[in-house]
C-alpha cells in the first residue's frame, strides 16, 4: 500500500503491539497520539512507528550514554512537537533520572505547547529552546564545540528537520564530536537548487537535466554528501530505512557513531565525488570542508541550461 493511504484504526486493546518496553500509553495520550479513547489513528500510528524505530535504534547508544551514572545531554534538531524527544525522555530520562533531552524549535507556538506539556508531566529536563540549530553552533573555529549550559553535546537526533535543518543537526553533532548523530532528513531543496544553475554538457549532465530528474538526484546526492562528510570526520555510518515506505517517504535514517577522530580515507572518496560533479557550494561542505575541490567539471555556463 502507498505511504499515507492506511487509514485503519489499532484499537485501544491492541495498541501495547506498537509499543517499546517501559513505553506508556499515558505520554501518547498527552502527546494526543492517543484518542482520548486510547486508540491510534493512522497518521499517529505512523508517527508513533517512526519514532519508536529510531528510538529502538538508539537503544545501544543511549545505553553508553546514560552508563556509569553518566548525565548525557540529547538535542533533538528541528523537534517539531517534540514527539521523539518526549518518548526518548520517558525511556531514558525519566527512568534513571539523568540525562537533558534539548530540543530546538523555531516556531513560538510548538515551542510553548511543549513547553507546557513538559510541565505538566514533570518532565524538568525536557527542555525547549526557541532557537534555529545553527544558532547552537559557534561560526567559525572548528576546533572550539558546541555547548548548552556549559555542557557538552552527547546525541544529537533529527527526525524530518526541513531541508538544510538537518546539515546544521550534522555540523552541531560532528563539532560537538558527539558519539551518535542520527538524522532522517525532510524536503531537501538545496543541492537541487544548485544543479539547476549548472551547466549539462558533462556525461553526468544528463542525470539532473530534468526538474523531476534533479530533485531526486540532488536528494540522493545530498545524502551521499552527507554520509561522506560524516565519515570523513571520523564516524561510522550506516544508512537504512527507518522503517517500511508504506509508513513514510522520507525515510532514510543516516546513523553515524563516532569511532576515530578523522578519516583521511574517506576525505579524498568525498573530494574525488566533488570533483566529478560541477562545483557545487553546500553550505555543509564549505562550513566544514572549505578545502573541498571548488572547481570540477563542467562548471561552465552552458547553452543548454539545466532549467527546462
Ligand atoms: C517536519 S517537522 C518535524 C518535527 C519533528 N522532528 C517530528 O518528526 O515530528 C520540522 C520541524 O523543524 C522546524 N525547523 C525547521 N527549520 C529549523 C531550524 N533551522 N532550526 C530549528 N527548527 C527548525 C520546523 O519548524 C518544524 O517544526
Amino acid at each position: 500500500m502507498a505511504a499515507g493511504k492506511s487509514r485503519q484504526t489499532t484499537p485501544a486493546a491492541r495498541v501495547h503491539r506498537e509499543l517499546l518496553p517501559d513505553q506508556s500509553t499515558a505520554l501518547l495520550q498527552q502527546l494526543h497520539l492517543l484518542t482520548r479513547d486510547g486508540q491510534l489513528n493512522a497518521d499517529a500510528r505512523r508517527k508513533l512507528k517512526q519514532i519508536n524505530h529510531l528510538a529502538n535504534l538508539l537503544t545501544p547508544d543511549l545505553e553508553r550514554l546514560f552508563a556509569d551514572d553518566r548525565d548525557p545531554l540529547i538535542v533533538d534538531a528541528g523537534a517539531g512537537n517534540g514527539y521523539l524527544g518526549f518518548v526518548l525522555y520517558e525511556l531514558w530520562c525519566q527512568l534513571t533520572g539523568r540525562g537533558t533531552v534539548l530540543n530546538l524549535e523555531v516556531r513560538p507556538d510548538l515551542v510553548a505547547r511543549a513547553r507546557e506539556r513538559a510541565a505538566e508531566l514533570g518532565y524538568a529536563r525536557m527542555v525547549y529552546a526557541q532557537k534555529a540549530v545553527a544558532e547552537l553552533v559557534p561560526a567559525g573555529d572548528l576546533d572550539r564545540p558546541p555547548v548548552w549550559a556549559d555542557r557538552p553535546v552527547d546525541a544529537v537526533v533529527a527526525l524530518h528537520a526541513c531541508d538544510t535543518a538537518t546539515d546544521d543537526a550534522i555540523e552541531l553533532g560532528i563539532r560537538a564530536g558527539a558519539p551518535v548523530i542520527a538524522v532522517v532528513p525532510c524536503c531537501q531543496a538545496e543541492i537541487a537548487r544548485l544543479l539547476a544553475g549548472t551547466a549539462v554538457r558533462a556525461p553526468a549532465g544528463a542525470l539532473w537535466r530534468h526538474p523531476i530528474h534533479r530533485r531526486e538526484f540532488g536528494a540522493n546526492l545530498t545524502n551521499v554528501i552527507r554520509a561522506h562528510v560524516l565519515e570523513a570526520f571520523g564516524y561510522q555510518v550506516t544508512v537504512t530505512e527507518l522503517t517500511g515506505w508504506e509508513h513514510s517517504l522520507k525515510n532514510e535514517l543516516i546513523l553515524a557513531r563516532k569511532v576515530q577522530r578523522h578519516n583521511g580515507l574517506a576525505l579524498r572518496q568525498l573530494q574525488q565525488l566533488l570533483a566529478g560533479l560541477p562545483y557545487l557550494p553546500m553550505g555543509l561542505l564549505q562550513r566544514l570542508l572549505p578545502e573541498a575541490p571548488a572547481q570540477a567539471v563542467g562548471t561552465e555556463p552552458d547553452d543548454a541550461p539545466s532549467t527546462l
